[in-house]
């Protein structure tokens, strides 16, 4: 009995310091944008779940969804997140593929999670990920409205949506924001891509 257990100390003993000599002498491939593993998936996506089910706390939302807050949280949303997260216009964001682990996209697969969940994410972001902690550049209402926004995100009135539309530079005419005229750059930019 004595001999197995030591056996087995010895045994994770190796494997634990494999592990650390691979990452600190550069066997770990540094790069973002090669895919996502399943062992990663499996291993990282349940533990950050875990982790934000145990420490966000039970808050209430203090908005209500009115046009008028989800409108907010739209504007908060195509200026700080929509790169990363997409929008209505470009479901796919920008930086889609670009980050590892991947920024989910709100847009083609909705968001689920509570809002308490939802905020806490927001206001203190996730380590080793490109999701930053907005807490220091967004007001607590901020944060609140663009959270309320993402649990409506699938069913948006017509009002709400038309305005998200105009935003993200989809339909062109009708009151053009001043975020708007910024993301037809983006546009261009991506329109340029396939041509080069
Ligand atoms: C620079 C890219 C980037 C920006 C900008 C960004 N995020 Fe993220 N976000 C991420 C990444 C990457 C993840 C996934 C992290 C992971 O799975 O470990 C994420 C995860 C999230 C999650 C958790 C989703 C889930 O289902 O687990 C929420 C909510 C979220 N972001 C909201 C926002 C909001 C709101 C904004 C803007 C205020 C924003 N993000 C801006 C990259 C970004």
């Amino acid at each position: 009995m004595r001999k197995f257990f030591l056996g087995f100390i010895t045994a994770a003993s190796v494997v634990v310091l494999a592990g650390f000599l691979c990452v600190r002498f550069g066997l770990m491939d540094p790069r973002a944008d090669i895919p996502v593993n399943s062992l990663e998936r499996r291993i990282a996506m349940p533990s950050l779940d875990a982790a934000v089910d145990r420490r966000a706390p039970e808050v209430q939302n203090p908005l209500q969804p009115t046009d008028a807050n989800l409108i907010a949280g739209m504007k908060t949303y195509q200026t700080n997140c929509a790169i990363c997260h997409g929008d209505i216009h470009h479901p796919h964001g920008m930086l889609a593929d670009s980050l590892h682990p991947r920024a989910p996209q709100f847009v083609e697969d909705a968001p689920d999670m509570p809002e308490n969940q939802n905020f806490y994410i927001i206001q203190h972001g996730i380590r080793l990920s490109g999701m930053p902690a907005w807490k220091q550049s967004l007001s607590e209402q901020e944060m609140w409205q663009v959270t309320t926004f993402l649990s409506h995100m699938e069913k948006l009135a017509p009002k709400v949506s038309g305005a998200w539309q105009a935003a993200s530079g989809g339909s062109s005419d009708e009151n053009k924001s001043p975020d708007a005229s910024k993301m037809d750059m983006k546009d261009k930019k991506s329109m340029n891509m396939p041509m080069k």
